[in-house]
């Protein structure tokens, strides 16, 4: 069998605030296959954003990761100098967050700001970006993309900026993106849309999805594996199917029956 892109073997996060040191993400172990989709589903607060920060050692100041390993693409991340991440972010690894107004510049032009990774991860020169730009925004669903691309992002809609997000991440060419709840902040036809994209670019460009998310609907559409996460730990795993419909451990049985409604 081939081995996971990523790999996070004992991960251990812990916050120093008041002198003493806090658990936040507590020895987890998580794989993501190529060319699949992997879910991390838990309640708020469970620890799921700072595993995704932790991956890409973009953590808020006091967080630290004590202790793991974090392999992708049979690449020690721990130890890599912070030159070699700076190129990952963006060209192996990207990440799309759930409010893209927070993730993007607001003084900027949108085009501009998908420019700006070409310009870092690419050889193009300045002709073939515009042209890769329109390209990209095409390839997400954006309408009439050289107007959007002069657009700046209180301009857009809630979906469209969602997409530009998106754009920007695939611009590198990543071969693992990280969506932290990426449609939390859309209604719910706009949802289903955005899912659909994902599904459409992870077949169209080989891509492997961390997808973070509270909705275990949401996994048992998309996702080819879950792991559950609760207050810091994995507390269940395996392939969607199997977690979804035999459930073991309590924790996943509440949630699928909120699902349930
Ligand atoms: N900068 C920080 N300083 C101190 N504690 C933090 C910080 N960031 C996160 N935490 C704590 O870490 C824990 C996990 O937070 P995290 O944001 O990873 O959860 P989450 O599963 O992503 O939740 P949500 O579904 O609400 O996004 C929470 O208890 C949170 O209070
Ligand atoms: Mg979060």
């Amino acid at each position: 069998m081939n081995p996971p892109l990523l790999s996070l073997k004992n991960l251990t996060v812990t916050v120093s605030g008041t002198g003493r040191e806090k658990v936040l993400v507590d020895r987890i172990a998580l794989d993501v296959p190529a060319f699949s989709i992997t879910a991390l589903v838990g309640g708020s607060g469970s620890g799921k954003t700072t595993v995704g920060l932790s991956i890409l050692r973009l953590l808020p100041l006091g967080l630290r990761v004590k202790e793991g390993e974090i392999v992708f693409n049979q690449e020690q991340l721990f130890h890599v100098p912070p030159e070699r991440m700076r190129q990952l972010r963006g060209k192996e690894i990207s990440m799309v967050f759930q409010e893209p107004l927070q993730a993007l510049n607001p003084v900027f032009c949108v085009g501009y700001q998908i420019e700006e990774v070409l310009r870092c991860h690419t050889s193009l020169n300045r002709r073939q970006r515009q042209q890769r730009i329109l390209e990209l925004m095409d390839q997400v669903g954006l309408p009439d993309p050289s107007r959007i691309s002069r657009s700046y992002p209180h301009q857009l809609s809630g979906g469209m900026r969602q997409r530009v997000m998106i754009a920007q991440a695939i611009a590198g060419g990543p071969r693992l993106i990280i969506a932290d709840e990426p449609t939390s902040s859309l209604d719910v036809t706009l949802q289903a849309r955005i899912m659909e994209l994902f599904l459409k670019l992870k077949e169209e460009l080989r891509l492997s999805i961390l997808l973070i998310t509270h909705d275990l609907g949401m996994v048992a559409r998309m996702a080819d594996s879950v792991a559950v996460m609760r207050e810091g730990k994995i507390v269940e795993a395996g392939k969607t199917k199997d977690v979804l419909e035999g459930p073991q451990h309590p924790y996943t049985c509440q949630l699928r029956e909120a699902m349930e409604g």
